[in-house]
């Protein structure tokens, strides 16, 4: 049985009281809402981390959106996956398409920084997506694909089964533009049958592949219903707790 997951982005947004007061309420709702087994991550800024993993217990787990590619050392401003460990963290974005796009962050360099999330004992949440043009020309296959496999497909089985995988098509990352339900099944179900190939069945259905993209509470059932979407990866939904919370419960409806 693959791990459910809804995970919340919450970018470069909340100053800390408020990321504070927003992820208490968060905490609280899910306790008292939530019913299946599904996960609720939210993935804050490095500032409310060590706060938000006392806060979260057991109840919703804490994600970074980044981390260095090294270990330690003379790299001014950055934090590295140890760090993040260290505040009770669990999970980290890596290759989200605005660290892609506005740090150039290259496929090579992901790689790096899953291995050291994976070396540190995060779980990476490993992003994947096409832009416009690609999906439009054709070529989205061909670039999901060659994200894949210079992003995680040099990991061994044993990791790659550590990780989870986002799908998030770059044209429906807060535009509103969804991609429709058959949309996203069709490349999650492409994404699945590309693990199968490189490791095994057994690893390609034990894979946790998430949805992101304009995914709010009205649209994350029709999505989530779908074979091989197992939760989703959530932006401007995620600063709101009602709406978050009732993402997070639509497994259960
Ligand atoms: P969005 O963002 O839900 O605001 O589209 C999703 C994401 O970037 O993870």
């Amino acid at each position: 049985m693959r791990k459910k997951i809804v995970a919340g982005n919450w970018k470069m947004n909340l100053e800390y009281a408020e990321g504070i007061a927003l992820f208490s309420e968060i905490v609280n709702m899910v306790k008292d809402e939530k019913k299946g087994d599904q996960l609720a991550i939210v993935c804050a800024p490095y500032i409310h981390l060590n706060s938000l993993a006392q806060l979260g217990g057991t109840t919703v787990a804490i994600g970074a959106q980044n981390c260095h590619q090294k270990e330690s050392g003379a790299y001014t401003g950055e934090i590295s996956a140890k760090m993040i460990k260290s505040v009770g963290c669990e999970y980290v974005i890596i290759g989200h398409s605005e660290r892609r796009q506005y740090f150039a962050e290259s496929d090579e360099l992901l790689a790096e920084k899953t291995i050291i999330a994976l070396q540190n004992g995060l779980t990476p949440l490993f992003c994947i997506g096409e832009t416009l043009d690609e999906r439009n020309n054709g070529s989205y296959f061909d670039v999901l694909k060659g994200q894949l496999e210079k992003g995680v497909f040099g990991l061994t089985a044993g990791d790659f089964s550590k990780i989870v995988i986002a799908y998030e098509p770059v044209w429906a990352i807060g535009t509103g533009l969804t991609a429709t339900s058959e949309q996203a099944q069709e490349v999650h179900a492409f994404i699945r049958n590309e693990i199968a190939t490189k490791y095994d069945l057994e690893v390609a259905e034990a894979t946790t592949i998430l949805y992101g993209g304009s995914c709010n509470p009205k649209n994350a059932a029709e999505l989530f219903a779908q074979k091989d979407i197992d939760g989703g990866l959530i932006g401007g939904a995620s600063l709101k707790s009602r709406d978050f919370v009732d993402i997070v419960k639509t497994f259960n409806s």
